[in-house]
């Protein structure tokens, strides 16, 4: 695989993060939605620069795939750097519940401001980014549970733009921010394969497999073991490649091996969690 022969649009981009700029002026806190298994993979560093001091949540999607140790040293971690990071699976609802009181939390600086300068509203709008995968149309479906009632057009905010009501004090902009993620190296790159974050269809199906056993051979040998059971020590790549695939029954005419079917399974297995909890990138990574 080589993360060069990637199309990634410079123009859509700038375009993009134009958009995200000028309706981060409409928010008051911009909910950063990050996949849980791949922290730093999935943040586009380009964020920080367009958030400045805006006041951010950052939240952990698919929680629910993620080894919950590390989603915890990652918690951690932003904590220290005084970020708060929340722990959500946007798929089943957990601890979306949470994202309001702790928005509230972040922003007590700025209600308090705006209690003292006798503004009423209590009101608190913010709005979702992320990179295309991550969970953005599914956490805004699930916030807004489809009984919210749009709030309308609202001066000042561009006529695509409707604010959906999620509690009566509390709005998110129905349009989340996409950002293209930052290939800075070619591990970023395999980490948003694996998680399929980017379309298979740019990548070699054997390629990516072969990496992704190599990367879980790093993590635990006994993900695979266990999974497929065979037995992994002293052995190459594609000595394991070759088990996973006797295992499953991939092989073409002559017992050779269907490489293309093997990797198809174990990609699949890994995205639908079958292998377990999984998470690519540790704090000290
Ligand atoms: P996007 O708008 O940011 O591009 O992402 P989208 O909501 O389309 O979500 C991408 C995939 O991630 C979807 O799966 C969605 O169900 C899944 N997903 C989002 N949040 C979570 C989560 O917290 N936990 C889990 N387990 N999955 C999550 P899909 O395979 O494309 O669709 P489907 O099989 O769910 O229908």
């Amino acid at each position: 695989m080589d993360i060069n022969n990637i199309n990634w649009y410079p123009g859509h981009m700038k375009k993009a993060i134009d958009k995200i700029k000028e309706n981060i002026k409409l928010v008051d806190i911009v909910l950063v939605l990050v996949d849980s298994r791949i922290v730093k993979s999935s943040m586009n560093p380009v964020l920080d620069e367009i958030l400045k001091d805006k006041p951010k949540l950052i939240l952990l999607n698919k929680m629910d795939m993620a080894d919950p140790k590390i989603t915890q040293n990652w918690i951690n971690y932003f904590s220290k750097k005084g970020i708060v990071a929340l722990p959500i699976d946007s798929k089943n609802g957990k601890n979306l519940d949470k994202i309001e009181p702790v928005s509230r939390k972040i922003l007590e600086d700025v209600l308090e401001n705006r209690k003292n300068k006798n503004i009423k509203s209590e009101t608190i709008r913010m709005m979702i980014v992320g990179i295309p995968n991550v969970g953005k149309s599914t956490i805004i479906n699930k916030l807004s549970n489809r009984q919210s009632a749009k709030t309308g057009n609202t001066p000042g905010v561009t006529k695509s733009n409707q604010w959906i009501r999620i509690k009566s004090k509390f709005e998110l902009l129905d349009t989340p921010g996409v950002l293209w993620p930052k290939f800075e190296d070619n591990e970023i790159g395999l980490n948003l394969a694996f998680t399929g974050a980017i379309k298979d269809e740019i990548l070699d199906e054997e390629n990516l497999a072969f990496k992704l056993i190599e990367k879980l051979i790093q993590i635990d040998p006994k993900i695979l073991e266990d999974r497929y059971s065979i037995d992994t020590t002293g052995k190459e790549t594609i000595e394991i490649m070759d088990d996973i695939a006797i295992r499953r029954g991939c092989l073409l005419k002559g017992k050779n091996i269907d490489y293309f079917k093997v990797s198809t399974i174990l990609i699949d297995e890994f995205r639908k969690t079958k292998l377990g909890r999984i998470s690519l990138e540790d704090v000290c990574d």
